[in-house]
Protein backbone atom coordinates (compact mmCIF):
# COMPACT_ATOMS: atom_id res chain seq x y z
CA UNK A 1 0.00 0.00 0.00
CA UNK A 2 2.77 2.57 0.90
CA UNK A 3 5.12 1.60 -1.72
CA UNK A 4 2.23 1.72 -4.16
CA UNK A 5 1.64 5.32 -2.97
CA UNK A 6 4.96 6.12 -3.69
CA UNK A 7 4.59 5.33 -7.33
CA UNK A 8 1.84 7.39 -7.40
CA UNK A 9 3.23 10.35 -5.94
CA UNK A 10 6.55 9.94 -8.16
CA UNK A 11 4.39 9.60 -11.52
CA UNK A 12 2.29 12.56 -10.64
CA UNK A 13 5.83 14.31 -9.95
CA UNK A 14 7.44 12.87 -13.08
CA UNK A 15 4.77 14.64 -14.82
CA UNK A 16 6.35 17.94 -14.44
CA UNK A 17 9.35 17.50 -16.17
CA UNK A 18 9.69 18.81 -19.66
CA UNK A 19 12.02 18.74 -22.14
CA UNK A 20 15.32 20.72 -21.97
CA UNK A 21 14.60 21.55 -18.13
CA UNK A 22 17.40 21.07 -15.20
CA UNK A 23 16.25 18.98 -12.96
CA UNK A 24 17.52 17.70 -9.35
CA UNK A 25 16.70 14.26 -7.88
CA UNK A 26 16.25 13.58 -4.35
CA UNK A 27 17.31 10.62 -2.08
CA UNK A 28 15.21 7.71 -0.92
CA UNK A 29 12.56 5.03 -1.89
CA UNK A 30 10.21 7.64 -3.15
CA UNK A 31 12.47 8.95 -5.54
CA UNK A 32 13.30 5.48 -6.32
CA UNK A 33 10.16 5.14 -8.02
CA UNK A 34 10.45 8.16 -9.87
CA UNK A 35 13.67 7.13 -12.16
CA UNK A 36 12.06 4.63 -14.02
CA UNK A 37 8.98 7.10 -14.59
CA UNK A 38 11.47 9.41 -15.69
CA UNK A 39 12.84 7.09 -17.74
CA UNK A 40 9.46 5.48 -19.21
CA UNK A 41 8.80 9.39 -20.68
CA UNK A 42 10.36 10.16 -23.94
CA UNK A 43 11.73 13.50 -22.60
CA UNK A 44 14.44 15.33 -24.73
CA UNK A 45 17.84 17.49 -23.53
CA UNK A 46 16.57 16.99 -20.02
CA UNK A 47 19.88 17.70 -17.75
CA UNK A 48 19.59 15.64 -14.09
CA UNK A 49 21.85 16.41 -11.44
CA UNK A 50 21.38 14.21 -8.45
CA UNK A 51 21.90 14.48 -4.18
CA UNK A 52 23.65 11.42 -3.66
CA UNK A 53 25.24 8.33 -5.15
CA UNK A 54 22.38 6.45 -5.11
CA UNK A 55 20.48 8.02 -6.79
CA UNK A 56 23.06 8.99 -9.03
CA UNK A 57 24.00 5.55 -10.11
CA UNK A 58 20.10 4.08 -10.02
CA UNK A 59 19.58 6.97 -12.66
CA UNK A 60 21.95 6.40 -14.60
CA UNK A 61 21.83 2.31 -15.00
CA UNK A 62 18.16 3.82 -16.96
CA UNK A 63 19.90 5.99 -19.14
CA UNK A 64 19.13 9.38 -17.77
CA UNK A 65 21.61 11.85 -18.18
CA UNK A 66 23.20 12.71 -15.00
CA UNK A 67 25.68 15.37 -14.80
CA UNK A 68 27.58 17.09 -11.93
CA UNK A 69 26.11 19.95 -9.76
CA UNK A 70 27.84 22.35 -11.57
CA UNK A 71 24.79 24.41 -12.52
CA UNK A 72 23.60 28.02 -10.71
CA UNK A 73 20.04 27.29 -10.80
CA UNK A 74 18.06 24.53 -11.81
CA UNK A 75 14.28 24.36 -12.90
CA UNK A 76 12.61 21.45 -11.11
CA UNK A 77 13.86 19.68 -7.93
CA UNK A 78 11.88 16.23 -6.54
CA UNK A 79 12.77 14.73 -3.22
CA UNK A 80 10.75 12.90 -1.06
CA UNK A 81 10.81 13.89 3.24
CA UNK A 82 10.40 11.71 5.87
CA UNK A 83 7.79 13.69 8.00
CA UNK A 84 5.56 16.97 6.49
CA UNK A 85 3.49 19.68 9.10
CA UNK A 86 0.41 21.37 8.48
CA UNK A 87 2.37 24.26 7.86
CA UNK A 88 4.75 22.66 5.53
CA UNK A 89 7.76 22.04 7.53
CA UNK A 90 9.70 19.08 6.61
CA UNK A 91 11.95 16.68 8.30
CA UNK A 92 14.46 14.98 5.69
CA UNK A 93 17.55 13.10 5.81
CA UNK A 94 16.41 9.76 6.88
CA UNK A 95 18.97 8.24 4.08
CA UNK A 96 21.19 10.67 5.22
CA UNK A 97 21.05 12.53 2.34
CA UNK A 98 19.75 15.80 3.65
CA UNK A 99 23.09 18.52 3.01
CA UNK A 100 23.18 17.69 -0.99
CA UNK A 101 19.29 17.72 -0.68
CA UNK A 102 19.30 21.13 1.01
CA UNK A 103 21.44 22.64 -1.63
CA UNK A 104 19.79 21.20 -4.94
CA UNK A 105 15.99 21.96 -3.06
CA UNK A 106 17.75 25.78 -2.39
CA UNK A 107 18.43 25.62 -6.14
CA UNK A 108 15.31 24.90 -7.82
CA UNK A 109 12.78 27.09 -8.78
CA UNK A 110 10.55 24.73 -7.87
CA UNK A 111 11.07 22.25 -5.52
CA UNK A 112 8.63 19.54 -5.12
CA UNK A 113 8.05 17.09 -2.42
CA UNK A 114 6.82 13.92 -3.11
CA UNK A 115 5.03 11.28 0.01
CA UNK A 116 3.05 8.95 0.84
CA UNK A 117 -0.11 8.89 3.45
CA UNK A 118 2.22 7.61 6.04
CA UNK A 119 4.63 11.01 5.98
CA UNK A 120 2.38 13.85 6.91
CA UNK A 121 2.02 14.33 11.12
CA UNK A 122 0.51 16.72 13.38
CA UNK A 123 3.38 17.78 14.37
CA UNK A 124 6.97 17.24 13.59
CA UNK A 125 9.10 15.00 15.79
CA UNK A 126 12.38 14.20 16.39
CA UNK A 127 14.95 12.34 15.53
CA UNK A 128 16.30 15.65 13.28
CA UNK A 129 18.67 14.26 10.75
CA UNK A 130 22.40 16.24 11.12
CA UNK A 131 25.71 16.45 9.34
CA UNK A 132 28.22 16.96 11.21
CA UNK A 133 31.84 18.25 10.25
CA UNK A 134 34.74 16.15 11.07
CA UNK A 135 36.82 17.81 12.50
CA UNK A 136 36.09 18.58 16.14
CA UNK A 137 33.60 16.05 16.19
CA UNK A 138 33.47 15.54 19.94
CA UNK A 139 33.18 19.24 20.81
CA UNK A 140 30.33 19.53 18.01
CA UNK A 141 28.78 16.63 20.21
CA UNK A 142 29.03 18.21 23.47
CA UNK A 143 26.96 21.15 22.15
CA UNK A 144 24.44 18.97 20.95
CA UNK A 145 22.73 16.93 23.44
CA UNK A 146 20.87 14.69 22.63
CA UNK A 147 22.89 14.05 19.41
CA UNK A 148 23.69 10.61 18.54
CA UNK A 149 25.92 9.61 15.12
CA UNK A 150 24.27 7.01 13.35
CA UNK A 151 25.48 3.57 14.11
CA UNK A 152 27.48 1.90 11.83
CA UNK A 153 28.99 5.06 11.20
CA UNK A 154 27.46 6.87 8.05
CA UNK A 155 29.94 9.49 6.34
CA UNK A 156 28.11 11.97 3.51
CA UNK A 157 29.67 11.66 0.39
CA UNK A 158 31.47 15.51 1.70
CA UNK A 159 33.55 13.98 4.46
CA UNK A 160 30.71 14.67 6.97
CA UNK A 161 29.22 12.36 9.68
CA UNK A 162 25.55 11.62 9.96
CA UNK A 163 23.91 11.75 13.25
CA UNK A 164 20.35 12.36 14.77
CA UNK A 165 19.04 14.65 17.12
CA UNK A 166 16.59 13.28 19.44
CA UNK A 167 15.34 15.79 21.99
CA UNK A 168 13.11 17.15 22.67
CA UNK A 169 11.07 13.93 24.12
CA UNK A 170 8.49 15.09 22.36
CA UNK A 171 6.74 17.14 19.27
CA UNK A 172 8.78 19.85 18.19
CA UNK A 173 7.14 23.36 19.18
CA UNK A 174 9.27 25.30 17.46
CA UNK A 175 10.61 23.70 13.93
CA UNK A 176 12.23 27.57 13.19
CA UNK A 177 14.03 28.13 16.59
CA UNK A 178 15.18 24.30 16.44
CA UNK A 179 16.57 24.86 13.08
CA UNK A 180 18.02 28.51 13.49
CA UNK A 181 19.93 27.09 16.51
CA UNK A 182 21.18 24.12 14.54
CA UNK A 183 22.31 26.86 11.88
CA UNK A 184 23.98 28.55 14.62
CA UNK A 185 26.43 25.52 16.55
CA UNK A 186 30.22 25.37 14.93
CA UNK A 187 30.16 21.76 13.37
CA UNK A 188 26.77 21.34 12.00
CA UNK A 189 27.23 21.04 8.18
CA UNK A 190 23.34 20.87 7.80
CA UNK A 191 20.18 19.57 9.18
CA UNK A 192 17.06 17.86 8.44
CA UNK A 193 14.40 20.66 9.05
CA UNK A 194 13.56 22.44 5.78
CA UNK A 195 11.46 25.24 6.04
CA UNK A 196 8.48 25.73 4.12
CA UNK A 197 9.62 28.48 2.12
CA UNK A 198 11.78 26.26 0.29
CA UNK A 199 8.44 23.98 -0.78
CA UNK A 200 6.74 24.53 -3.51
CA UNK A 201 4.60 21.50 -3.75
CA UNK A 202 3.55 18.75 -1.66
CA UNK A 203 2.28 15.65 -3.56
CA UNK A 204 0.45 13.43 -0.96
CA UNK A 205 -0.73 10.01 -2.56
CA UNK A 206 -3.41 8.75 -0.46
CA UNK A 207 -4.32 5.57 -2.04
CA UNK A 208 -4.60 5.83 -6.01
CA UNK A 209 -5.20 9.90 -5.53
CA UNK A 210 -2.60 13.03 -5.01
CA UNK A 211 -3.62 15.65 -3.30
CA UNK A 212 -1.90 18.99 -3.80
C1 LIG B 1 16.99 11.12 2.30
C2 LIG B 1 15.67 11.80 2.48
C3 LIG B 1 14.49 11.11 1.94
O1 LIG B 1 13.83 11.96 1.06
C4 LIG B 1 13.58 10.76 3.09
O2 LIG B 1 14.31 10.00 4.03
C5 LIG B 1 12.35 9.99 2.61
O3 LIG B 1 12.78 8.75 2.13
P1 LIG B 1 11.78 7.68 1.55
O4 LIG B 1 11.28 8.20 0.24
O5 LIG B 1 12.62 6.44 1.41
O6 LIG B 1 10.66 7.48 2.54
O7 LIG B 1 15.55 12.86 3.03
O8 LIG B 1 18.02 11.82 2.92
Amino acid sequence: MIEAEKRVAAEAAATLVQDGMTVGLGTGTTVAQLLPALAARDLRGVRYVSTSPRTEAAARALGLAVEPFALPALDLAIDGADQVAPDGWLVKGGGGAHTRERLVAAAARRFVVIVSSDKPVEALRPPVPLELLAFGLESTLRRLPGARLREPAQPSPDGGLIADLHEPDGPLADPAALAAGLDATPGVVAHGLFPPSLVADVLIARGGEVEH
